[in-house]
């Protein structure tokens, strides 16, 4: 198994190999969660805590569920209820929690790079659960997922990203993986929410919808980051669905194979078209979830081997762990 990393931060560091790699594991996650029993032992006797600083319903109930099949002792902490309220910083969060003995510890924050930060202090391995406008790598691992289900490849695939790019992590990390593993990446949106050098990042990128559809296999369409955004970047929800929201008209100009992709949460009306979302011929935004399971699963798995064989090395050498 080609998968060397010690923490899951980003998919920027990760060789398409190793991507390869994670993907072909999760494919057995994916069957072993089709059956009724759905237990499996790679992290058993390990400890996962779930930090979350950010709301959550899919990364975090995905990554419980993950760990809880994979046989991990779970604990979800409650961030709203901790001490974080009282002024504890994220490092002493941490170092606290890292006392504790975790073997996994998943992260999400609102600050890009915090959870990078948060890995140089800790001894576990450390999965990023989405930081800022950084990186979501378990996110883009799970759509790449979809896609080579759906599509049987993802080489050679022409991929229109589209929405709000400026604030997406999910973008990022999807821009990152998918030129790895060679598929043609767009970005559509708004001048306003397109980052300012996109054009040099070795994708396409346009701010006609109907131009940067046409002809795509894959059309994945992004939210409005309400929460990131300090200022007025559309003039109104309704003018922005009208350019940017996908219909079936806009969508009709896509390949008629096109498959259509949303991380969630949806604001139905705004960037999507609720009956496009329902779409069970074209929308794959439930199978998006359910391989997340999967993913999970199987980057656990793989940091968790590195894990042991990095303390089963320094318990030879007389080291603290055994
Ligand atoms: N896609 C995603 O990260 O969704 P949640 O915010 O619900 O975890």
């Amino acid at each position: 198994m080609t998968f060397r990393a010690r923490h899951l931060l980003g998919v920027e560091p990760l060789a398409p190999a190793e991507i390869t790699s994670l993907l072909d594991l999760a494919e057995t996650y994916a069957a072993l969660n089709r059956r009724t029993v759905k237990h499996g032992d790679a992290l058993q006797g390990l400890t996962q805590i779930n930090l979350f600083f950010e709301n959550s319903t899919r990364t975090q109930s995905s990554f419980e569920l993950a760990g809880k099949r994979l046989g991990a002792d779970v604990m979800n902490m409650p961030v709203a209820q901790s001490s974080v309220k009282k002024g504890e910083t994220l490092i002493d969060t941490a170092l606290t929690l890292n006392a504790m003995q975790p073997d996994l510890l998943v992260v999400r924050h609102p600050h890009s790079g915090a959870v990078n930060l948060l890995a140089s202090k800790v001894n576990c391995a450390v999965l990023n659960a989405g930081d800022g406008r950084h990186e979501h790598p378990t996110q883009a691992l799970l759509d790449a997922l979809t896609i080579r289900r759906a599509k049987g490849r993802l080489h050679r695939l022409t991929v229109a990203i589209c929405g709000d790019i400026a604030h997406s992590r999910v973008a990022r990390s999807n821009l990152i993986l998918l030129g790895k593993m060679e598929a043609r990446v767009r970005l559509v949106g708004p001048a306003t929410l397109m980052p300012k050098g996109a054009a040099d990042w070795g994708c396409e990128v346009y701010e006609d919808m109907r131009e940067g559809l046409r002809d795509a296999d894959v059309v994945m369409m992004l939210r409005l980051q309400k929460e990131r955004m300090d200022g007025g970047f559309i003039p109104s929800e309704r003018e922005y669905f009208h350019r940017w929201g996908l219909d079936a008209e806009k969508l009709a100009l896509a390949k008629p194979d096109a498959i259509v992709m949303h991380p969630g949460p949806m604001n139905r009306g705004v960037e999507i078209d609720g009956t496009i979302a329902d779409d069970i011929n074209r929308s794959v935004i439930q199978d998006q979830v359910e391989m997340g399971v999967a993913v999970r699963m199987a980057a656990m798995d793989l940091l968790a081997r590195n894990l042991r064989a990095e303390r089963g090395a320094r318990a030879a050498e007389g080291g603290a762990y055994v």
